[in-house]
């Protein structure tokens, strides 16, 4: 089973990149992160057709789990994360093929915030998304970075939450 993080950060090696190095501490996964790649926003006639979007979205149709990976910026996922979110309307209108075999696959989403407590319907965007893409939702958690570093509360949800994906995973594959 192939496995990604797709990490939304304004910044390449900020906390939520810290976050991800959790998560692929205890799961063997890819990581790509949208700030390398050039993603106009959504249009009407497809005028950014020819941006990073089409290539990036066929490469992620082959990972079988999809981990979205935000920060939490004024209450809800990051621009970058949401612009990526939006252009996959253009899989449903002139690249269809590629939105379909996102069918079936795995989603779930992370965030990570500076605060413990989670924003009230923060995911509701990811596991709507995920059931009108027809793909599977496996839950998902919350992270904070207090300080600096993730505090130990935040290494072992993260464990806890891979040990959970992990077996959801399995059960449903059965
Ligand atoms: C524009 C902006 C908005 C933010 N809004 C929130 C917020 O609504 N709730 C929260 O807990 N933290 C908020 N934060 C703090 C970040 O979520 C937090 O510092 C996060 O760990 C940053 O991750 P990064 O280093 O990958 O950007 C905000 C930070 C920025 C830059």
């Amino acid at each position: 089973m192939k496995k990604v993080i797709i990490q939304g950060s304004s910044r390449s090696n900020g906390h939520t990149n810290q976050v991800a190095k959790l998560i692929q501490k205890e799961l063997e996964c890819d990581l790509i992160d949208l700030k390398n790649y050039q993603i106009g926003q959504f249009d009407y006639d497809f005028k950014n057709r020819q941006d990073d979007f089409l290539p990036l979205i066929r490469k992620i149709t082959d990972y079988d789990l999809i981990m979205f990976l935000t920060p939490v910026y004024w209450y809800s996922m990051s621009g970058l994360m949401k612009i990526f979110f939006d252009r996959i309307t253009d899989c449903l209108k002139i690249e269809k093929e590629t939105g379909y075999r996102l069918r079936g696959k795995y989603m779930t989403a992370i965030s990570c915030g500076s605060e413990k407590k989670a924003t009230e319907g923060f995911f509701v965007p990811f596991e709507l998304s995920a059931q009108y893409l027809g793909m599977l939702y496996l839950g998902d958690l919350h992270t904070w970075i207090e300080k600096d570093k993730p505090d130990q509360e935040v290494i072992h949800s993260v464990q806890r939450f891979i040990q959970q994906l992990t077996k959801a995973i399995k059960n449903a594959q059965v």
